[in-house]
């Protein structure tokens, strides 16, 4: 989604506003934008397509200033222009302003101020805003706070937005609701962003803005009111993570860097919440007795974090017996899903800012439920929405394609799941401490994984061709299935589906040709499941599939039958998800690299999905 960027201090901003809109390619962008306050006037570029268009433009004709604003934009009104792109300007050219966010009364605003007089040179949502600002000073607002209050409580949808006023000198105002903003806190300089990362090298506190509320920032200040103009006191937090966390570290691109962090960062979860007596904590902030009558949990997300979700609900419903749903929050906001006030809703988000998940907290608080999320990101709206959250703290996943989150998102998952086994009885202490030894195991095994990567780069190049693929597991693994082709379609841009093992016969096995690779993850587990996997591979080679085997080390049916094997490491069947997904990662992304797609920025997406 769009990037928002703001500086205020000594330095030159346009060089630092870019370098926090690269920091924030991550998220997607179609094109780029900056205005800078410069002896009275405010002046701005802006180009289409990826940032180094911008630098050059202003590496030919600099702009000068100390204060300005940038942004990023991921097209939602109006195709990727230059004419769209933002800052968007005031009729008199006197306001600049940058949004991430949609506002949906825009049509309506903009009908009322086109019969006042006021020309509208783009097709977007946001070029309303400066407009409204500039009408507000005409009827009478006595200073550019008053118009902006004025203007936002006309504004309905969602905004994280920077202001600049020509008549406002060393001065950024900036406003959210919805949509996530912060400000970063220097010395004698202040920033703006939509995200950290953004401005991690510049600082290490930040206020998190709450909706509803705005900022004025000049070098030694900020302050900051609700869009009705009361003070607020804001919380200052230090930043948790370091620049280098947001940095390449040698890795050809964040997403290769960050499927190598897995083994850190889920050992390091595991070193915070099992204590060397095997006790598990889990910070929800609720009692065991809680647990003992819990009778009900909705987990609800997105993409990828639903998929964890699939695996949380098949977990807990095995090692704790209460009855789970999962629900994709787009489509849980719209149903009708019978909740009681006795459901624990579990949301899960990497990034915190999904608007459908937000969306799906709201209702779920409103009918009185106890919300205990699962999030990477601190100060995030699922975080502050939510009555307490265990954080997976995988540090900042810059690949638009999510890896360590999702690994993170399930070993979280886990513990919770084991926590509660505990504290009802569905397993004795003894029960509880095998699990964590089999557990403790999972870290080393993805490291494993890692290392054939090599191996796993080879079947990606050769299978990376095709137009379709087909990804099959069964219980477990049929989240897997479903992750594996995601990250394959996301980041190679190959068509891919992800089915129930099961289900093939129902409809998919009319797609199966020599033409068609067929993932199948298919590690040995002590129940059924793999004797029934072993059936639907014979089903697939019967039909000259392609087949492609995630399997155990050491396991002898599988030769026999798969063309290409990526080998395991044998954990508890409980836990192979974990493990099965880095094969997955790493396929998808040297399919991809042999395709020569973007892949940290893969086209058409954005990192987190701040509209709905
Ligand atoms: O930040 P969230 O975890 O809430 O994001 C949810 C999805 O947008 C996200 O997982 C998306 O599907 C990723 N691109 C998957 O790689």
């Amino acid at each position: 989604m769009c990037g928002v960027v703001g500086y205020i201090g000594s330095k030159e901003a346009a060089p630092i506003l870019i370098d926090g809109l690269q920091r924030l390619e991550y998220r997607g962008y179609d094109s780029a934008g900056i205005a800078v306050l410069n002896g009275g006037k405010i002046v701005s570029d802006k180009e289409m397509g990826r940032l180094a268009n911008l630098e050059k433009l202003l590496a030919k004709a600099p702009l000068a200033g100390s204060c300005g604003i940038g942004h990023t934009r991921w097209a939602t009104h109006g195709a990727p222009s230059q004419l769209n792109s933002h800052p968007h300007f005031s009729s008199d050219g006197a306001i600049a302003v940058v949004h991430n966010g949609i506002i949906e009364n825009y049509a309506e605003l903009r009908n009322e101020l086109a019969a006042k007089g006021h020309r509208f040179l783009s097709e977007t949502d946001t070029e309303t805003v400066p407009h409204l600002i500039e009408q507000e000073l005409k009827e009478g607002a006595a200073s550019p706070i008053e118009a902006v209050q004025r203007a936002l409580k006309k504004l309905r949808g969602a905004y994280a937005l920077g202001i600049l006023f020509r008549d406002a000198p060393d001065t950024v105002y900036c406003a959210r609701l919805g949509s996530p903003l912060i400000i970063g806190l220097g010395e004698k300089e202040n920033f703006i962003a939509s995200d950290v990362p953004a401005i991690i090298n510049r600082i290490s506190k930040a206020i998190y803005l709450n909706d509803g509320e705005m900022a004025v920032l000049r070098a030694d200040s900020v302050e900051v009111c609700t869009i009705e103009g009361e003070a607020v006191e804001p919380e200052v937090k230090e930043i948790s993570f370091k620049a280098e966390d947001a940095e390449h570290a040698g890795f050809e691109t964040f997403m290769l860097k960050e499927i190598h962090e897995q083994p850190r960062v889920l050992r390091a979860l595991l070193e915070k919440h099992v204590s060397a007596d095997g006790t598990i904590e889990i910070g929800s902030g609720l009692s065991p007795d809680y647990f003992r009558k819990l009778r009900r949990i909705m987990i609800v997300s997105c993409g990828t974090a639903y998929h964890a979700g699939m695996y949380g609900k098949l977990l807990l419903e095995n090692l704790t017996g209460i009855a789970v749903e999962t629900d994709l929050a787009s489509e849980f906001r719209y149903r009708d899903p019978k909740i009681d006030p006795g459901t624990l809703v579990i949301p899960v988000s990497q990034s915190g800012e999904t608007a459908d998940t937000l969306a799906s907290i709201r209702m779920a608080k409103d009918w009185g439920c106890k919300i205990f999320s699962i999030c990477n990101v601190e100060g995030s709206s699922v975080v502050r929405e939510s009555d307490a959250t265990f954080f997976t703290n995988c540090g900042p996943e810059i690949g638009v394609a999510s890896t360590k989150a999702y690994t993170a998102q399930q070993m979280a998952f886990a513990l919770f799941a084991l926590y509660i086994a505990g504290v009802r009885g569905n397993l004795t202490p003894e029960q509880v401490k095998d699990y964590l030894d089999d557990l403790h195991e999972v870290p080393d095994a993805v490291h494993y994984v890692i290392q054939k990567k090599e191996e796993i780069r080879v079947i990606g190049e050769k299978h990376h061709d095709g137009p379709s693929s087909l990804y099959l597991g069964r219980k477990f693994n049929f989240p897997t299935a479903l992750e594996g082709a995601l990250k394959n379609k996301e980041i190679s841009y190959q068509h891919a589906e992800g089915y129930a093992a099961g289900e093939m016969k129902h409809g998919p096995i009319a797609l199966i040709s020599e033409a068609l690779p067929v993932i199948c993850i298919c590690t040995k587990t002590a129940d059924e499941v793999y004797e029934k996997m072993l059936s639907n591979i014979k089903e697939v080679e019967a039909r000259n599939g392609r087949i492609i085997a995630v399997a155990t080390e050491g396991d002898t049916e599988i030769p026999k039958l798969a063309g290409d094997i990526i080998y395991v490491p044998e954990v508890r069947d409980e836990f192979t998800p974990m493990v099965n997904v880095v094969a997955l990662q790493l396929l998808a992304y040297y399919a991809a690299r042999a395709r020569g797609t973007d892949i940290d920025k893969p086209r058409n997406l954005a990192k987190s999905v701040t509209v709905e």
